[in-house]
This record gives structure tokens, C-alpha cells and sequence, in this order.
């Protein structure tokens, strides 16, 4: 834990030395989709599969960081899998980059030094930071070359859990293991035994534990994105996560995952939230008692362990149909419990200042989300029936390319023209009335603000439900407000970072 107060802090992407990331093994190496069940069955045998034994920097041939990877030792590991290095980019070293934890209303100053044979940024997701510190390359700031530095420094206004990343490239450079969590505590937190953040991340893994490096592929672009087959938290596969009987547990929840979404079940354990995207939301337990977080997504629960010493409960993940998998078991301690009855403490957070919406007078703005190659025809993408021959969809999906694949309002960003789609007059509330034309899921994340989701499909959503990144499912319409009180350009994105890439991104004004 690092906690920064009005201090420095490197974040340098060129480290000494790597913690472990664990991987496992799976025999479908780059495979798109994965039977999870069956690698679960692999897993529970196995026990936890990786850990880092050493890790070192091969300086001579780049300055990516090599962790080492091989399994765990004194785990009856007997029918022991091919291991071997697994390079990845991170933050000092670290994956996921080291947490940053800081107070409400704190300055945060941090260095950025770049390791990395290519250009970088860092973004702050979710923190409302003044827009020269968006760390938006073209846009905020100029990209940070190899060797170079950029100094980031702001205030936090917002508790709440929030997480960085690069923006230049973000679909390679996320994706090869750059990100990190941000947590603002609140000025007097709730009382809670234990503050735990995950970080769920999803690697797509070859037989030998490296990292596939089709990144940014035509089928991701065109499809659900880099979907990969091995899920960690905190850069792990962990077999279990110790509990005791009768604690109260706040877990912050990040989804750092190019693609994946996640429906966590916690098994009996009743999870209440009480925040979205670092934002505090009226304590409650989630629609179908499951955790819901597409990529750039944050859930704040809490978690009272109502389980006996030493028993084992699954968390799994039910997010996709016939894929459910086991995320990780709580073990409880064989200990006597830390209390007899759940904690009598309120777990409601103070709210966050945010500028009320003014739905009387807010400005309407639809925004369509159009492309992809499946369900072109009746979304008026432009173009891409003229691109479609015959051969199918995979030989479609080989004549096309990565580029304007995706569009917002008919635009397709994919080169650095930075045009707005559109300016908003500062102070003012905006609805944006989103609708999905497309096949796929998108989580539309908006840069330099939070925003109220307000209904869905005309239905109104509630608790009321602050975002900064609100998931518009397949022909769904969403409607967000928020008041525009941050000047700058901002981008407004799919935090799918394969359709990002393929231009689902646009920049509006706030002037
Ligand atoms: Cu998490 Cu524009 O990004
Ligand atoms: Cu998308």
C-alpha cells in the first residue's frame, strides 16, 4: 500500500524487479473462447499454479519486464505444466501497478517516467481531474516518448475506488499488464474489518504462460474484443482468500480487463453495494444477487463473512452462458469467530459533490452507437455492406481490417483527428440519449465527469446511479445526465479496448 500525500510518487514503467503474476496453464493456448469448466476442474486438482520465484530485467533486448513464472512449490503439484517467462509491461514492476491510496480532497503528485519502446500517457479513470491531466495523448497532453517523463498532479474530490492506465495504445498497453488502483478514502470511512481491493484482470495465455500477441486482432476489433482464458486478481490465480467468521469485509472491485465482464456470485454471502465507479449509491444487494462489471467498472461491496471457521465457499463468475467458472474460494480460519452476529454499523457512504442534473432545463443529445459486422444492415453503418461479400462471417472478418469499425453518431474515430462530436456550454445539464444499433455490449465510458444513469429502455433506474462508465447493452437505450462542469475536450469511449481501437471513440467540448 502507498499512501500519498502531497508527495511524489514514481510510477516508472521501466522497474527493477516484478512481483509474481501467477498464470495457469491452458492447453487451448490462444483460443478465442474457453471451456472455464474444465480448466476449473484442472485448477481445484492442481492447487494454485504459479508463482514467481525470480524476476529480473532483460535490459539487453527491451525494456519490457520478464517475470518469472513457475509453480508452486510443496502444493502435491505433480503433473507440473509447461511454465516458462511470461514478459509483461508494468507499472515499478508490479502487476497490477502498485495501489495508490490516498485521502479525499488530497493533491496526488506522480511521476511518470517511460520504460516502454513506445509512447505512453497515463489516464486517471474516473477522478475528476482538470483536463490538462487527463492524460489523453493528442488531446491533453503530448504522448510521453520512450525515455521521457510527465508529471501528473492534481486534486481528488472524490472518494471512492477508482483505477489508472495508459491511453496510448491502451488495447496493447492494458492489455500487457499496465494498470493500477486508486483509492480515495473517505474523509471518515465507514467501519469495516478489513478494506481489500481486486483487481480482476484477464490474460490471454499461450500453452507456455506468455502472452498472445495478436493484440488488437481483426476478430477482437470486430467482435467482443480481447477476450482472454486466464482470470487473476491482483495479477494472481489465487486458490483461496483467507476469511474469518463474523468479519466485515469492504472490497473495492476494479475491472481492468480489455473485454471480459464479469457476474460475480459470492456465494451466500449477500453482498450489499454501496458504491458504482468510485460513486456512493444507496446501500442494496444486486439484481440477481450478482456483481456485474464490464472493463473500466468498479463495485465498492460489503461482505459480512457469515460462514463457520473452516468452511470453503466459491466465488464464481456467471457472466457468460455455458463459461461459468470458480474465481477464487474464501477459506475460513479454523479460529474462533471475530463476532457472533454481523457488525451493527452503517455501511451507507457520505455522497460525493457532485453537481445535481437540472432536468428542466438539460439539453438533449442523442448519441447512436453504430458498426460491427454482425446487425450492419439495420443500423445504417455506411460502408460496410459494401465491404461484405460471400465467404461468411470469418471470411468476412478477414477482408476486414481494424479501422472504422465502430462509430458514434456515424463517426469513426481511428486516427488522431480531434475533432468534438459535439460542444456543451459549461455549467449546463446534458442528457445523452444513448442507443445501442449494434450486436455487442458497450461500456461507454465519459472522461472528466460522472454522470446520473437515468433510465434504461425508458425504464428509470434505481437507487439512483452514478457512473462513469455505464454498460448499453445490445439494442438497448440508455439515457445519462450529468452537468457539464469540467472545461476541456473529453473523450467519451467504449472501454472495450478493441472497439476503442476500432473507433468507437469520439472527444466532445465542454467550453
Ligand atoms: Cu479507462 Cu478513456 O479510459
Ligand atoms: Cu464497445
Amino acid at each position: 500500500m502507498i499512501r500519498v500525500n502531497a508527495a511524489s510518487q514514481n510510477l516508472n514503467t521501466m522497474a527493477e524487479c516484478g512481483r509474481a503474476m501467477d498464470a495457469r496453464e491452458t492447453d487451448h493456448g490462444d483460443a478465442r473462447t474457453e471451456d472455464f469448466e474444465a480448466h476449473d476442474d484442472q485448477r481445484r486438482r492442481r492447487g494454485r499454479l504459479g508463482v514467481c520465484r525470480s524476476c529480473f530485467l532483460d535490459r539487453g533486448r527491451s525494456a519490457r519486464e520478464i517475470v518469472h513464472i513457475d509453480s508452486a512449490p510443496g502444493q502435491g503439484d505433480v503433473d507440473r505444466p509447461p511454465y516458462s517467462d511470461t514478459p509483461v509491461w508494468a507499472f515499478n514492476g508490479q502487476v497490477p501497478g502498485p495501489e495508490i491510496r490516498v485521502r479525499q480532497n488530497d493533491r496526488v503528485k506522480v511521476t511518470v517516467v517511460n520504460g516502454l519502446p513506445q509512447d505512453t500517457t497515463v489516464h486517471w479513470h474516473g477522478l475528476r481531474v482538470p483536463n490538462a491531466m487527463d492524460g489523453v495523448p493528442h488531446l491533453t497532453q503530448d504522448p510521453v516518448p520512450p525515455g521521457g517523463t510527465f508529471v501528473y498532479e492534481f486534486s481528488v474530490p472524490d472518494a471512492g475506488t477508482y483505477w489508472y492506465h495508459p491511453h496510448e495504445r491502451s488495447f496493447e498497453q492494458v492489455g500487457r499488464g499496465l494498470s493500477g488502483a486508486f483509492v480515495v478514502e473517505e474523509a471518515e470511512p465507514i467501519r469495516v474489518d478489513r478494506d481489500l481491493v481486486w483487481v480482476l484482470d484477464d490474460w490471454r495465455l499461450t500453452s507456455a504462460a506468455a502472452l498472445t500477441e495478436d493484440f488488437g486482432n481483426p476478430m477482437d476489433v470486430n467482435m467482443a474484443g480481447r477476450i482472454g482464458n486466464t482470470v487473476t486478481i491482483n495479477g494472481r490465480v489465487p486458490e483461496s482468500i483467507p476469511v474469518r467468521s463474523g468479519e466485515r469485509l469492504r472490497l473495492r472491485l476494479v475491472n481492468v480487463a480489455n473485454a471480459r465482464m464479469f457476474a460475480l456470485d459470492f456465494d451466500g454471502h449477500h453482498p450489499q453495494v454501496i458504491a458504482l465507479d468510485g460513486q456512493p449509491i444507496e446501500p442494496h444487494a444486486p439484481p440477481a444477487g450478482l456483481i456485474l462489471l464490464a472493463p473500466g467498472q468498479r463495485a465498492d461491496i460489503i461482505i459480512d463473512a457469515v460462514g463457520r471457521p473452516g468452511e470453503r465457499f466459491t466465488v464464481s463468475d456467471r457472466f457468460y452462458d455455458r463459461q461459468h467458472y470458480r474465481l477464487v474460494d474464501f477459506q475460513y480460519a479454523t479460529t474462533a469467530p471475530v463476532r457472533e452476529s454481523p457488525l451493527d454499523a452503517p455501511i451507507r457512504l457520505p455522497r460525493n459533490h457532485l453537481a445535481e442534473p437540472d432536468l428542466a432545463t438539460a439539453i438533449r443529445q442523442p448519441i447512436a452507437l453504430g458498426g460491427g459486422m454482425m446487425g450492419m444492415g439495420m443500423m445504417g453503418g455506411g460502408g460496410m455492406m459494401g465491404r461484405m461479400g460471400g465467404g461468411g462471417m470469418m471470411g468476412m472478418v478477414g477482408r476486414m481490417g481494424t479501422g472504422e469499425v465502430w462509430l458514434i453518431n456515424g463517426v469513426s474515430m481511428v486516427h488522431e483527428t480531434r475533432v468534438p462530436l459535439f460542444t456543451m456550454e459549461h455549467g449546463r445539464t446534458y442528457i445523452f440519449e444513448m442507443a445501442n444499433l449494434t450486436a455487442f455490449a458497450h461500456p461507454m465510458h465519459l472522461h472528466g465527469h460522472a454522470f446520473r444513469v437515468m433510465t434504461r429502455n425508458g425504464l428509470v433506474v434505481a437507487p439512483a446511479e452514478w457512473r462513469d462508465t455505464v454498460l448499453v447493452a445490445p439494442q438497448e437505450r440508455v439515457e445519462i445526465a450529468f452537468v457539464a462542469d469540467n472545461p476541456g475536450d473529453w473523450m467519451f469511449h467504449c472501454h472495450i479496448l478493441e472497439h476503442q481501437l476500432g473507433g468507437m471513440m469520439s472527444d466532445v467540448r465542454v467550453a
